[in-house]
């Protein structure tokens, strides 16, 4: 599970060094957006040293954004980091989780051409930024094991339907956008994964991170996209259960199992049944691997 995963320009040695500083869950080198056409080519030598130079030795999870499958760079891209073992491969502008299942048949071969234990390569698709991705987002269990989470984005897809903004005046996502996120956040859940919400940009406004943070948690997020270092930190914390938290919800497992054969209980004034006690399970757990 990922809490924060924060991505580096992958043409940038330097803040590619500047990434060990903070402590992600993972980092995501990019070949995508964040590098400008001219650079790709240098961008997939210096990845795919970095990937060499830390394999057996990660303190995160490395993942790549490749580019989009519907382009030629894609295949350039897998093919020139995959023999270093990648944690993971960040799918942008995936259209539909057969596109996403056709990558996983991309990376059953270059697995087996480089040795990998087949199946170890994860993928995060970002599952909205095209518009006829969100037709198809109910499909994502098919991908099987390799799917280690979702993502949403609302910059690509704004600017493909021709918006002119995607935050309404209150400076949260207006209505197409945040319905892209309640669909990114079902779409996870119904694949058995976690979602994991879009960037915050405004990277000098920690407290508005904080706040956007915790916001995506209450909804069911798992984590959230970091593009700085100063980020990472801030969101780790928002994301891990507080020991308030987590001592009530060992309160709830408790009573449950001091009371077998009941389905629901009173504690405190308030009524709990079964989705409670999956919710305290489910914070445990998440507290115990944070
Ligand atoms: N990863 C690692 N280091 C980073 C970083 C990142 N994502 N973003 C900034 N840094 C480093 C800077 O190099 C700088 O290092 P220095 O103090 O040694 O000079 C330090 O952190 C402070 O950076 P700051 O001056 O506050 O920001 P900036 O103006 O240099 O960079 C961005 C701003 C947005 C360009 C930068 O944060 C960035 O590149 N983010 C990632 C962009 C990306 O990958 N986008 C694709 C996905 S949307
Ligand atoms: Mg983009």
């Amino acid at each position: 599970m990922y809490r924060s995963m924060l991505f580096v320009p992958g043409d940038n040695e330097k803040k590619i060094a500047k990434s060990e500083q903070v402590r992600p869950d993972a980092v995501i080198l990019d070949l995508e957006d964040a590098v400008a056409p001219a650079n790709k080519a240098a961008a997939r030598k210096l990845v795919a040293s970095y990937l060499k130079a830390t394999r057996g030795n990660r303190r995160a999870a490395l993942f790549v954004r490749i580019n989009p499958l519907s382009t030629p760079e894609a295949l350039d891209d897998l093919a020139a980091v995959m023999a270093e073992a990648p944690d993971g491969i960040v799918q942008p502008k995936a259209a539909s989780p057969l596109e996403v299942q056709r990558l996983a048949h991309y990376l059953d071969a270059l697995e087996a051409q480089h040795g990998l234990p087949r199946g170890a390569t994860r993928i995060v698709p970002v599952a909205t930024e095209v518009p006829e991705a969100l037709f198809a987002l109910g499909g994502y269990s098919q991908v099987g094991e390799r799917l280690a989470g979702i993502t949403w984005g609302a910059e690509d897809l704004a600017a493909a339907i021709g918006a002119i903004s995607n935050k309404g005046d209150d400076g949260y996502w207006s209505e197409p956008y945040a319905l892209a996120r309640s669909l990114c956040l079902f779409a996870a859940s119904a694949a058995k994964v976690a979602a994991i919400d879009t960037l915050y940009a405004d990277f000098r406004d920690g407290p508005g991170l904080a706040a956007a943070s915790r916001r995506a948690r209450r909804d069911g997020f798992g984590g959230k996209i970091a593009i700085h270092p100063a980020q990472v930190e801030v969101i780790n914390e928002a994301f891990t259960p507080s020991d308030d938290e987590v001592a009530h919800a060992n309160r709830v497992i408790e009573l449950f199992r001091a009371n077998p054969g009941v389905g629901t209980l009173g504690l405190d004034g308030q009524m709990l049944d079964m989705p409670h006690l999956v919710q305290a399970q489910k914070i445990v757990a998440l507290s115990a691997r944070a």
